[in-house]
This record gives C-alpha cells, structure tokens and sequence, in this order.
C-alpha cells in the first residue's frame, strides 16, 4: 500500500493508494484510532455503487445520504445531515466518512468541521477529481446563491483513503474531467508524471490499477507537498490554479452548465500555454505537447461561440485577483511554473482567441 503525508499546520495524516482498498477500510480506520461511532456521508448513487463494499468493509457505520449534484452543495443539504446526525445522537467522539465525489467531499468536511464545534473527519474520494484534488488540501465547504465555495473552512480529514478501483463505475467523461486536473499537476511540476500520461493513455482509460496508482499517487504527492509549504494559499499553493483563470472565466459565462470544470481547465492550461509562449517564457514544443494530450484524451465542448470579451470580463472579478493584481500562474517548460502579475488583459484575450474564442 502506498502512503503519501500531509502535513498541514498542526495537521499530520496520511494518504493510502491501493488498488482494492476499500476490503481494508475498516483495518486502516481500526489502527488510525478512529472513534467507534461512524457514520457514512455519502450519495444515493455512489451508495448504490458501492455502499455494499463500504458497509462490509466498515460494518455498523450508519450512512446518511445527501444528493450530490453541484446545485446540491448549499447549506440547505449541510443542515439536512446535521438533523440525522441530531437525531441518530452523534457525539463529539464521532466520525464523518465521506464517501463521493467532490461534492460529497466538501459538503461532509464542512459537516465535519461544523457539527459540534467539529468531528473526526475520513475522506474515501469516488471520483478521479476527488483523489487527486478536493479530498487533499483541507478545503470544505459549499455554494452560494451569489457564487461557488462562498462558504467554507480549512478543516482536514485524519485520513484519505484512495481506492482507484472505485473509478471503475466513473462514467468516462467524468474520469477525463479528472485527468485534466493530472495534467495540471504533470504541466507545473512533473514532466514524468506528464509523460507518463501520454504513454500509457489506454491502460489509463481502461483503469488498470498498474496505470491509476502512480499518477494518482504522484498527484497526491504533488498537491499534498503544496499544501504542506502553504496551508492558506498564498505562495507555492499558487501552482494549484494553473489554467483556473481563464477556465473559471469559461465556466462562469457559460453559468457551470457547459463544462465539467476540468474541461474548462484544460481550455485554461492551453490558454496560459498560449501566453507563455507569446511572452518567450515556454518552449512552442512544450504548448504543443500539451494540446497533443487534451487531444488525445477526446473531444471538449465548443468555445467557438464565446465571446472574448466576456471570458475577459468575468476573469476580472475572480478572487484569485488579490489586491487588484491578477497573479497569473504560467508553465515555464513542462514541470515547471511561475507566477506573472502583468499579463495583460490584452494579452489574455490574444490567448483566447487563439483556443478559438470569438472576438
Ligand atoms: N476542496 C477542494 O480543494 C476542491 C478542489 C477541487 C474541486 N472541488 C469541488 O469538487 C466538486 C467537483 O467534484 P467532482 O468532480 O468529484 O464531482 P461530483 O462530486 O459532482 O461527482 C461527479 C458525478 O460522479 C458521480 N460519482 C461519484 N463517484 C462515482 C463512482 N465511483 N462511480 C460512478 N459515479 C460516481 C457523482 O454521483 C456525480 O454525479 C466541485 O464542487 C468543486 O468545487 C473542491
Ligand atoms: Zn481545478
């Protein structure tokens, strides 16, 4: 079993990677000490799925089961899991296991982090998305009528455990979403990993464990070793947003309904290749290499009919513009990465236009 450490402030735990995990989740939540008193988080499909394997593995682990569409991650779903928490007397020596996606994940950390003052917090990530990405890191949270994550905490789990045989069930173009996000890792700070992806794309798609375990884990490695500089996201932790800017602009203006967010992200990641290779700071070879593998990996949803100047417009109230600077995040070369404060507007609209954007 492989095993990645986070440390994170006051925070130390560990990430396990094992192809069939899952068999032995109640073993690692035995000798992590978790309290006795569990309880499942998780959703009506995803419980389907896999609930069996969960409730075998963790027997006499009440689940509670939230809807885990995006339009679902608001307070109303959180409050609906405190009134089962209430009513099945959870105590503070409790334990929230959150089984899913990336929803399910941020809606059970801020569950945990909430109920009581906060309880002992597992994350089981379903979704490729999920184990490389929003069970790592210590964010929790949910959507406001009036924006996304709005509302939230840095609460982390005492243990993630990853299981890549979960994915099995990953409708595709939820797997590729997440691989998006693989790249993003690969692009700022691995050219192995990178390659790796390139090299083995089928047995990747065909989930074999062989294929998942090292970019997963390497991903882990990556996001757990940020997180660790820079719990709070403000130096290192930075890499993060690599394609964000202008992949949170196309999801804005498209109202989330178009892309799943990785798919932006990967709009995002040539956007910015476009603009490092404009500015002499990225190698051609290098964006070309990158749009050989968003290729490679299928088709994206056309951005053909969205205008420049409204991807601009909403890249301008991002959050990640601090003080009234964007700090934008640019690939220097394939594994590694910089920050620019003085891309221009004008340069960022060149960019878009060029991944085919309209005026
Ligand atoms: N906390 C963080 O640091 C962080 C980072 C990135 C993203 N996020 C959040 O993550 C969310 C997106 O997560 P996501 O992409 O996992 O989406 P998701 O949780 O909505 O899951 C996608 C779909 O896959 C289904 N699903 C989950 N596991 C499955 C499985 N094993 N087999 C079949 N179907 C399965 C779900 O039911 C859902 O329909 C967003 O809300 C985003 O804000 C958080
Ligand atoms: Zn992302």
């Amino acid at each position: 079993m492989l095993r990645v450490d986070v440390s994170a402030g006051q925070n130390r735990y560990p990430i396990f990677i094992e192809h069939g995990l899952t068999a032995q989740l109640g073993r690692l939540l035995d000798q992590s000490n978790t309290p006795k008193r569990r309880f499942f988080i998780s959703s009506p499909l995803v419980w389907k799925l896999h609930g069996k394997a969960m409730a075998k593995a963790a027997p006499r682990t009440e689940p509670i089961l939230l809807p885990d569409g995006e339009r679902h991650k608001q307070l109303v779903t959180v409050s609906r899991a405190y009134e089962s928490l209430i009513k099945l007397e959870a105590d503070r020596g409790s334990t929230v296991i959150a089984v899913g996606g990336g929803v399910i994940g941020d809606m059970a950390g801020f569950i945990a982090s909430s109920y009581l003052r906060g309880i002992r917090l597992i994350q089981v990530p379903t979704t490729l998305l999920a184990q490389v990405d929003s069970a790592i890191g210590g964010k929790v949270g949910v959507n406001h009528a009036l924006g996304k994550n709005l509302i939230g905490a840095f609460y982390h789990p005492s243990l993630v455990a990853i299981d890549p045989a979960l994915l099995e069930t990953l409708p595709r173009r939820e797997f590729r979403a997440g691989l998006y996000e693989v790249i993003k890792y690969g692009m700022t700070s691995s050219r192995d990993l990178f390659d790796r992806i390139g090299r083995e794309i089928d047995a990747i798609f065909a989930r074999k464990g062989d294929a998942l375990v090292p970019i997963i884990a390497e991903s882990c490695q990556i996001k757990a070793s940020v997180v660790s500089l820079d719990e709070k996201e403000s130096g290192p932790r930075r890499m993060l947003n690599f394609g964000h800017t202008a992949g949170h602009a196309l999801e804005v203006v498209t109202k989330y309904k178009r892309f799943r967010h990785g798919e932006a992200i990967a709009y995002g990641m040539l956007a910015a290749a476009e603009i490092g290779v404009a500015r002499g700071a990225m190698p051609a070879t290098d964006r070309h290499a990158l749009g050989t593998i968003i290729m490679k990996l299928g088709p994206l949803p056309p951005v053909g009919d969205l205008s420049t100047k409204e991807v601009l417009e909403a890249a301008r109230h991002d959050k990640k513009i601090v003080d009234g600077t964007l700090h934008y995040v640019l690939c220097t070369g394939i594994g590694s990465w910089t920050t620019a404060k003085d891309v221009t507007e004008e340069e960022l609209g060149k960019a878009l236009r060029k991944i085919g954007l309209k005026r």
